[in-house]
């Protein structure tokens, strides 16, 4: 059994923490101050659509990063959890993350379009957390993910623009309601070309309304909105899938950025600065 100060040091080890959390010898991963995003938070939003008791229910973390909405559905007793994501030195620090709350998850280092377009699997509840944006096929991998849900998905993603109360829909659009498509509370998603935030991996940022719109158009239903950036579905329409005997999918990525589908590694020095801010931030 280690000691707290053993903890403390092998977690800071292993790098920059996006997720902060407590593990239960009393050791919380970052460093110490209050984090740019809380992961307690954004779990409290959902965890009340998520079932109490979750034995022998599956689930799937998708860009799952160190591990901890995969631990709260293992802390519930799911049989088992598969957590995606590409970079290497997160599915490091979640393998640490489940060890120091003794559970098991199945970590998969791969990126959501090569994962969601080479399974067949499905599973009872599907988190897709904070990844919508980063993809630049977000749609796809929405629609396969609806597909590989079996009984509730959740998702979450930063928008831009306000909370409309309402937007002017036609079950069928002309050429001549340009001005109805530009309206500000029309759905939409944004192509983001150039770093937004400065960070290289995000791609895509929807609107209030066109992030609803995307999660219909999956075939999912709307359960409850508990957030502006977080929707609670289930299956609604069954579009299935098509198997196809043979994947090409194209390669991208922005200038310094890392080149997705395929296992990554955070580039030295962008790590490094990642932990540089973060200690800046804490003085
Ligand atoms: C903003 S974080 C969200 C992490 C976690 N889901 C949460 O809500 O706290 C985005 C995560 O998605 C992962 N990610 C980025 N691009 C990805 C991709 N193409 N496929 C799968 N995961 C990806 C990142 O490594 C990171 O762990």
């Amino acid at each position: 059994m280690k000691t707290p100060e053993e903890v403390e040091t092998e977690m800071q080890a292993l790098g920059w923490w996006y997720q902060h959390f407590q593990f239960p010898n009393g050791v919380r991963t970052g460093t110490g101050k209050e984090p740019g995003y809380d992961a307690q938070a954004r779990w409290k939003l959902i965890d009340s659509y998520v079932p109490i008791d979750l034995k022998g229910k599956t689930v799937l973390d998708m860009g799952g990063n160190s591990g901890f909405f995969s631990i709260q559905m293992k802390l519930r007793g799911a049989e088992r959890c598969v957590l995606v994501d590409p970079f290497i030195e997160f599915i490091k620090q979640a393998e640490f993350a489940a060890r120091q709350f003794n559970v098991r998850l199945e970590l998969v280092n791969d990126d959501a379009h090569t994962y969601c377009l080479t399974t067949e699997e499905r599973f009872d509840y599907v988190l897709f957390l904070g990844l919508l944006y980063h993809l630049k096929y977000p749609g796809l991998v929405l629609d396969r993910l609806a597909e590989m849900t079996k009984q509730r998905i959740f998702v979450q993603s930063n928008i831009i623009g306000t909370v409309p109360a309402r937007y002017p829909e036609k079950c069928d659009y002309e050429r001549s309601d340009d001005t109805l498509l530009e309206d500000p509370s029309f759905p939409k998603l944004f192509f983001i070309e150039n770093l937004y935030n400065a960070d290289p991996t995000n791609w895509w940022l929807p609107n209030f309304t066109g992030f609803e719109a995307m999660v219909r158009s999956a075939g999912l239903k709307i359960i409850n909105r508990p957030h502006p950036h977080v929707i609670v579905a289930e299956p609604d329409t069954y579009f299935g899938k098509v198997v196809l005997p043979k994947l090409v999918f194209p390669r991208y990525g922005k200038k310094r950025g890392a080149i997705f589908p395929g296992s990554q590694e955070y580039d030295l020095s962008l790590w490094q600065e990642l932990i540089r801010r973060s200690k800046e931030a804490d003085r």
